[in-house]
């Protein structure tokens, strides 16, 4: 077959957080294939980036005090530990807001406006009245106009997958401020996929086999139906599409329109050809030219959430903007922990990454685990942690890895790391071991790696039934049996090999060693062709992989322990140490009411109060509170009085008394005193306690 030509992307995680369990799968998945092209010879480009834009990172970024630029910086310096750590070898990882991606996503937008796919129109949007800016969509919920599902986006339906406007939302409300939103005029730039060529190219492109998973096709032909209008009308085809923002907004200027944006989505897929495009300029390879290649072949790998902008709104930027279209947009189900509960930090259900990484767990177990549940469709696959235990162990040591370790060993002692000579019944087992390889393969050519895994398992089986009913162990003891001996264990070592190739797309690590061991070059799809043959040298096992241990799962799943807290200091100080009743009762406070209140000559911080208690006698008590009130602003107020502290020579007078207020401990931090006022009711002379 002649070398392909192969541009693979992942979807571009938004800048916004760490990678959780879901990205690593997708990862894991596209790389899988990708190594399984690159091992058939293709030529493949893998990229990814970070998606930097839109509103929730403008607004998560100014909460944490940084700019979104500082913001997606920094998250982006985060990514390298989770990709090395699952052997997720992208060949260049961008993001959003890197120059390539300005400048390509805005020629695409003037080549869709030459095209006379754009239109502006004046639209009423929802606007946070509190918050003084349009709401994103993400920050307008409301119940689903469709399905009614409550607390949904502004944007789409996570329920029932619909897209709408977020005005079509009932009772909306800011997510930012909770406020009812109003709706306020703005000129929007919409991308008119209601044009009979947008709507008959996108059927065409959706629905003639070639593009999506039929189940996926299924999905995408309801959306061009005829739906009712949350206002009783109905529409057929498609909407416009929206893709501009007001600022304030994080995101790249559309050309001679000064104010505006591209909405996130436009921009985001562009993404991935600059980010293809950077790769290339540092290779010192022409962009244009490669693109130009009719036989390039584009895939794009995204979960279920992004049906919809992978197989409408981008294909049809690519179309109309003439460029080249994607070849295929490979959709995955969701990925869940402990039986389907949808994974949430919070609750913290999932599965940590780089926890799993710290547990120094083996990242290809996962590789293998992950592999052995995908089938291509677009279908959810749980974790479970007894099924990973069991799957791991089972398979990969007691089917796999057992192979090698049972031969190599005699090998080694008996035979100076030579193999020999396969009679046969060896020859016989290997050659089926090689006619799997054309439909091991296919399976992962579609994805399939559930079946792949399962081909591949049922090889090990035949293999290790050899073993069985050979015994080297036996003829090891047997005088006179050495080349049998010999022969056993090179049909192991042969096979074992070839069963390395078959698995490499999923275990690259493992496949290096075995490489090393081995004494070959890289393997590839081809080397399961032949065999190494009498007389090639390998070189001393070593254990390839542990098993999984019950204690890392356990560990792994563990709830995070509680962070420790230093010690509380409300109000810039810890709480004194207990007393009892009687202490506090020994403290007689009462509500006074100040009479008279003036300022004390000579001090700058002290007001005079005059103060009745109830007492048939007014007291005298000097506070330090000129720097908070004016004396007529205190003069008739009620307060509280500590009654019976005794009496102290002031340099102004005596004080007979105290006034209660409060104040921080730092004062020169928090500056400001405040003196305590009793609800109404109270009258002089009442005790408090
Ligand atoms: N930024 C957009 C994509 C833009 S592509 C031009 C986005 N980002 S995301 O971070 O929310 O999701 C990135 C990918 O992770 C998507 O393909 C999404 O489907 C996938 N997943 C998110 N949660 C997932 C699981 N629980 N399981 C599997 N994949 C998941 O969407
Ligand atoms: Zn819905």
């Amino acid at each position: 077959m002649s070398q392909r030509k192969i541009f693979a992307t992942t979807a571009l995680p938004y800048a916004n957080g760490n990678f959780h369990i879901g990205h690593i799968m997708e990862y894991i998945q596209a790389d899988t294939w990708v190594r399984a092209q690159r091992m058939q010879g293709h030529a493949v480009n893998f990229v990814g980036a970070d998606d930097a834009h839109g509103a929730p990172i403008m607004i998560a970024a100014e909460k944490a005090g940084k700019t979104p630029q500082q913001f997606v910086a920094d998250i982006a310096a985060g990514r390298k530990p989770y990709l090395d750590g699952f052997h997720i070898a992208f060949d260049n990882w961008s993001n959003t807001d890197s120059p390539a991606n300005h400048a390509l996503s805005q020629q695409i937008y003037r080549d869709l406006k030459a095209a006379g796919f754009i239109e502006t129109r004046t639209i009423e949007q929802f606007f946070d009245p509190e918050k003084n800016m349009f709401l994103p969509d993400r920050f307008i919920k409301g119940e689903c106009p469709r399905c009614h599902a409550k607390d949904q986006y502004g944007d789409n339906c996570e329920v029932c997958s619909s897209v709408y406007a977020p005005t079509d939302l009932i009772n909306p409300f800011s997510a930012l401020s909770g406020a009812t939103p109003v709706l306020k005029t703005s000129e929007h730039f919409f991308f008119k996929l209601s044009d009979p060529r947008a709507v008959a190219f996108l059927t065409e492109w959706t629905q003639n086999g070639q593009h999506v998973q039929p189940e996926v096709a299924a999905k995408i032909k309801e959306w061009f139906g005829v739906r009712t209008n949350p206002d009783g009308s109905t529409s057929e085809g498609l909407d416009d599409w929206d893709i501009s923002r007001d600022a304030p907004y994080f995101g790249i200027e559309i050309p001679d329109a000064p104010g505006k944006y591209f909405y996130v989505w436009l921009d985001a897929p562009v993404g991935y050809l600059a980010s293809l495009k950077e790769l290339l300029d540092r290779r010192g390879e022409d962009f244009d030219a490669y693109m130009a290649d009719p036989d390039l072949e584009q895939y794009h790998f995204i979960g279920k959430d992004i049906i919809t902008f992978h197989t409408l709104f981008w294909p049809a930027m690519l179309k109309f903007s003439g460029r080249k279209t994607p070849t295929r947009i490979c959709v995955h189900g969701f990925m869940t922990v402990n039986n389907g509960e949808k994974m949430s930090k919070s609750r913290g259900t999932g599965l940590d990454p780089l926890k799993y990484l710290a547990l120094k767990m083996n990242p290809e177990w996962l590789r293998y685990y992950l592999g052995a549940k995908l089938n291509g469709k677009n279908e959810d696959i749980d974790f479970n942690p007894e099924d990973f235990m069991l799957r791991v162990n089972s398979d990969l040591i007691g089917k796999y890895v057992n192979i090698a370790s049972r031969a190599a060993g005699f090998i080694s002692k008996r035979f100076d790391g030579k193999l020999g000579a396969v009679s046969d019944d060896g020859q016989a087992l290997l050659a089926a071991l090689r006619d799997a390889k054309d439909s091991i393969v296919a399976s992962y050519e579609a994805r399939d790696t559930a079946r792949a895994a399962r081909d591949i398992m049922a090889l090990c089986d035949k293999v290790n039934s050899y073993v069985d009913a050979n015994k080297p162990w036996e003829l090891a003891k047997q005088e006179g049996m050495d080349a049998r001996l010999q022969d056993v264990c090179s049909t192991c070592i042969e096979a074992f090999r070839l069963l390395t190739v078959y698995l490499k797309p999923m275990l690259p690590a493992v496949a290096e060693q075995v490489e090393a061991f081995l004494h070959v070059q890289p393997l590839q799809f081809a080397d399961a062709d032949r065999l190494l043959g009498a007389g090639h040298g390998i070189g001393k096992y070593e254990h390839l992989m542990q098993r999984v241990v019950v204690e890392q799962l356990d560990a792994l799943f563990e709830p995070p322990a509680a962070p420790v807290v230093e010690a509380v200091k409300p109000g810039g100080e810890e709480i004194a140490p207990t007393i009892t009743i009687d202490d506090f009762a020994k403290i007689d406070l009462r509500i006074a009411k100040i009479v008279e209140c003036k300022p004390v000559e000579g001090s700058t911080k002290l007001l005079q109060l005059t103060l009745d208690a109830g007492e048939g006698k007014t007291r005298n008590v000097f506070s330090g509170i000129a720097s908070m009130y004016q004396p007529e602003q205190l003069q008739g107020k009620l307060t509280v009085l500590v009654a019976n502290l005794a009496p102290r020579k002031m340099k102004f007078g005596i004080s007979e008394g105290m006034v209660l207020a409060a104040s921080h401990a730092d004062e020169k931090a928090h500056p400001g005193i405040y003196v305590l006022e009793p609800f109404p009711g109270a009258t002089p002379g009442m005790r408090i306690g």
